[in-house]
């Protein structure tokens, strides 16, 4: 891929909240895992974690941990992601390496023509999700992957311009 193409991907990618009931295969989600397993992190410890949750029921219950419910049920896919606390050695560079890990999933997500949005404010009842999954207390919720086919094209987004960015010091 060249570099014009790689920013492309990057400025059209868009949170989408509204999908179709198109299922999703299989080889698509071990896409979008593949990508999150292959992103950076400190002394190369991958304390990542993932869930894939398909089944409607497990859907439904997660739905009630956040106010994004309606984005949680109408997506075809889940993907929590977790961190696992006993491979962690510095708090700051293992959420910065978990934040890199959600950004390649959601990058490959959309070469991959699906639409996703990373969910952060579940977080307030992450001990009740990682509960409903019957996962064990060294595993911690990060965020909530989720996605699907996009039923809504269009989405706008903004972003601050660069002179606003680039503070003074450098040569
Ligand atoms: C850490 C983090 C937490 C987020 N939490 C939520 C969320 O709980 N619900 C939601 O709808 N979008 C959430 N988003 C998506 C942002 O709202 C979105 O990325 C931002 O508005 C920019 O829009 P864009 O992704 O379409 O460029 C989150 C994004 C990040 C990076």
């Amino acid at each position: 891929m060249q570099a014009a193409q790689l920013l492309e991907l990057i400025k059209t990618r868009r949170s989408v909240r509204k999908f179709t009931d198109q299922p999703v295969d299989q080889a698509l989600i071990d896409g979008i895992l593949e990508a999150g397993r292959w992103a950076p992190s400190g002394a190369n410890n991958q304390a990542w974690r993932f869930v894939v949750v398909r089944d409607p029921a497990l859907k439904e219950r997660i739905a009630q941990c956040t106010r994004y419910g309606a984005v949680v049920k109408a997506a075809a896919v889940l993907i929590p992601v977790f961190i696992h606390k006993p491979s962690m050695y510095h708090e700051a560079k293992d959420h910065q390496a978990i934040g890199a890990c959600l950004q390649n999933m959601l990058l490959m997500t959309h070469a991959q023509g699906l639409g996703a949005v990373w969910l952060g404010e579940i977080l307030a009842q992450a001990e009740r999700v990682r509960q409903i999954l019957s996962l064990g207390p060294e595993l911690e919720l990060m965020a909530v992957l989720a996605l699907g086919w996009p039923a809504a094209g269009n989405q706008k987004s903004q972003r601050l311009p660069l002179s606003e960015l680039l503070l003074a010091g450098g040569d």
